[in-house]
């Protein structure tokens, strides 16, 4: 677990009141080796041996995203039409940025997300959106409710789009994205709990689940997609089916 410490030259108290919130140590920044949830005044990353992951909706990094060919993917799989914007329920929340964008596209989303760092700082950063600069930012972060829960512990709502992006498997990456995705695992006890998941979306009243794999990982679980849209290194699994009225 992270130890909780403040940004030099800011003021300790909101470093002290997360280090309270999510029950962990509160350190200094110069005597802790490991990892770090450093908190400033308005700001909040984690740190691994130099490498910073933050959830950020207002960064540069994040309007790129929002312009990228990946989001029209990724609306297209959830069913995004121009007088169709489902409600998304996001299983696997992680730094929320799937999750923004399909607010971005007008999306409601509900992010649950079961470690409760990730958890904290995915709250932090919509409340942080929340009083955003852009209207465009403030807008997508109205849709967004952050949940802190293991996703299996809930049932989904009826009328929701399950979306699941599983811990993605060890493969070559981009060593930022590999440092990234081991500091996710490092957080996450390296438990893969993709299969039960799965099985979870499966098993709640939903007409809708997509599940985003890298191109060529298995099917997750043992029923063929619909169908699936494919990008450069993800692709969107689709499963699709009626469900009677009364669920
Ligand atoms: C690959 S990341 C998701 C990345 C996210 N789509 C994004 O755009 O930032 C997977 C996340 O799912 C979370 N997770 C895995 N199983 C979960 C569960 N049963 N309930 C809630 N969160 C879960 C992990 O803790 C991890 O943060």
């Amino acid at each position: 677990m992270p130890t909780v410490v403040s940004v030099q030259g800011e003021s300790p108290a909101r470093a002290r009141e997360a280090a309270e919130q999510l029950a962990l140590e509160f350190g200094s920044y110069q005597d802790t080796v490991g990892l770090v949830l450093v908190v400033g005044e308005t700001s909040a990353w984690l740190e691994l041996d130099g490498v910073k992951v933050a959830a950020q909706f207002d960064s540069a990094a994040m309007q790129h995203r929002r312009k990228g060919g990946h989001n029209e993917m990724l609306g297209r799989a959830v069913g995004l039409k121009a007088d169709q914007k489902p409600l998304i329920w996001d299983a696997t929340g992680g730094l929320g940025r799937d999750a923004f964008i399909l607010a971005d596209l007008g999306c409601q989303v509900t992010l649950c997300e079961r470690v409760p760092v990730l958890a904290w700082l995915l709250d932090q950063a919509v409340k942080a959106a929340a009083v955003s600069g852009t209207d465009q930012v403030r807008e997508a972060a109205a849709r967004m409710v952050v949940l802190a829960a293991d996703s299996k512990t809930l049932r989904a709502p009826t009328d929701t789009v399950i979306y699941l992006d599983p811990m993605f498997p060890e493969r070559k990456k981009a060593a930022a994205v590999k440092k990234e995705a081991a500091m996710l695992q490092h957080l996450a006890d390296r438990v893969d709990d993709s299969a039960s998941l799965w099985q979870w979306a499966w098993d709640q009243p939903v007409e809708r689940i997509v599940v985003k794999r890298p191109l060529r990982a298995p099917i997750l679980g043992h029923i063929r997609p619909a169908h699936t849209l494919k990008g450069k290194s993800v692709r969107f699994d689709v499963f699709t089916r009626r469900l009677e009225h009364s669920v």
